[in-house]
């Protein structure tokens, strides 16, 4: 008997998918592995001319190998086919979120580490992380801060209003989180929240029209004056280390009362503001709906303020250019 190699032919056969660029390629490889002329139809021809044994065994020989040259030219269309398709999605679908925190050698803003560091601190203490909206209705920017309708900060002079009849603006301090967190909320309450806060300023060394704050309220039974001492006094010595020295003096916002700013000991004997704080009015507690006995207390801290005394920085705007020779230095 006759018998070719088919073991050999469907190497070749193989071989010859393996050089395929293109899908077009495979009728011509089916054709010459089992169309007309091909060597499997030249043989299939022979097996009228041998015994019937031998027809049936070669037979069946030529038909395996016809089914497995069709089966892998039918699983080798589908494979090239999801391949095709899986480039060209990737190619019109480029995913465009930029996977800034896992690229190797970037890294966080200094206001973002000093943000993230201070809200680490009054964690430690039990502290949690409260937020609000950067456009806020008046009543909680000012009215429910117990700031009267004649009180400067709501000059349109000082304070970015959205709309004419000044009901809507851009809250000009994360006080109003205090509020919204207290509406939402029934006591006790540690919260810190940090935050983009916006005045109608110019932007000079110390100022610019957008800043960053961190907002502290502690609402629960028997808190005293002495308890915001203390805890404000412990952030001063974790943030900027323990021999710097703390000094409270009395100061006036319109939603404490007392209030005091800290100052902090700085370069030959200078003081330095770093946040206004006080025992929370009970105008505020009754403008939440708190009960009347509530006592409490609140700061705020200008974050830029911070790093810029840490750090030694000269002008507010380093924070906003985006310099990397700036940047990369912290
Ligand atoms: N909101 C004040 C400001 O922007 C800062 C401040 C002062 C916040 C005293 C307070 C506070 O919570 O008790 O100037």
């Amino acid at each position: 008997m006759a018998e070719v190699n088919l073991d050999k032919i469907f190497a070749s056969f193989l071989l010859s998918l393996d050089d395929i660029e293109d899908i077009s390629e495979l009728p011509n490889i089916e054709k010459e592995y089992l169309g007309k002329g091909s060597l499997l139809s030249e043989e299939r021809s022979k097996l009228a001319t041998l015994s019937n044994e031998d027809k049936k065994k070669y037979g069946s020989l030529l038909k395996e190998f016809a089914d497995n040259v069709s089966t892998k030219l039918d699983n080798f269309k589908t494979e090239f086919e999801e391949a095709f398709f899986i480039e060209k999605e990737k190619s019109e679908n480029p995913d465009i979120s930029i996977d800034w925190y896992s690229k190797k050698g970037s890294k966080k803003h200094i206001l973002t580490n000093v943000m993230e560091e201070v809200v680490e601190i009054f964690a430690s203490l039990g502290y949690t992380v409260a937020h609000g909206p950067e456009a806020e209705t008046s009543w909680h920017n000012f009215d429910a801060l117990n700031t009267p309708d004649w009180h400067p900060a709501r000059y349109e002079s000082d304070t970015l209003y959205l709309d004419k009849d000044l009901n809507n603006l851009l809250r000009t301090q994360t006080s109003t989180v205090q509020v919204r967190h207290m509406q939402d909320n029934p006591p006790p309450v540690y919260i810190v929240a940090p935050g983009r806060v916006y005045r109608s300023d110019q932007l000079d060394a110390t100022h610019s029209p957008v800043f960053h704050q961190i907002e502290g309220l502690a609402v629960d039974d028997g808190i005293t004056f002495s308890d915001l001492k203390g805890t404000l006094e412990y952030f001063v010595k974790e943030f900027f280390g323990s021999t710097v020295q703390t000094k409270f003096i009395p100061h006036f916002f319109p939603f404490t009362e007392p209030s005091a700013e800290v100052l902090v000991s700085w370069k030959d004997g200078e003081w330095l503001e770093i946040l206004g704080c006080g025992m929370v009015d009970p105008n505020v507690f009754k403008n939440v709906k708190y009960p009347e006995s509530t006592q409490g207390f609140a700061f705020g801290v200008g974050v830029e303020r911070l790093a810029m005394l840490r750090y030694g920085i000269d002008h507010i705007k380093n924070f906003y250019e985006n310099d990397l020779r700036f940047l990369d230095q912290f």
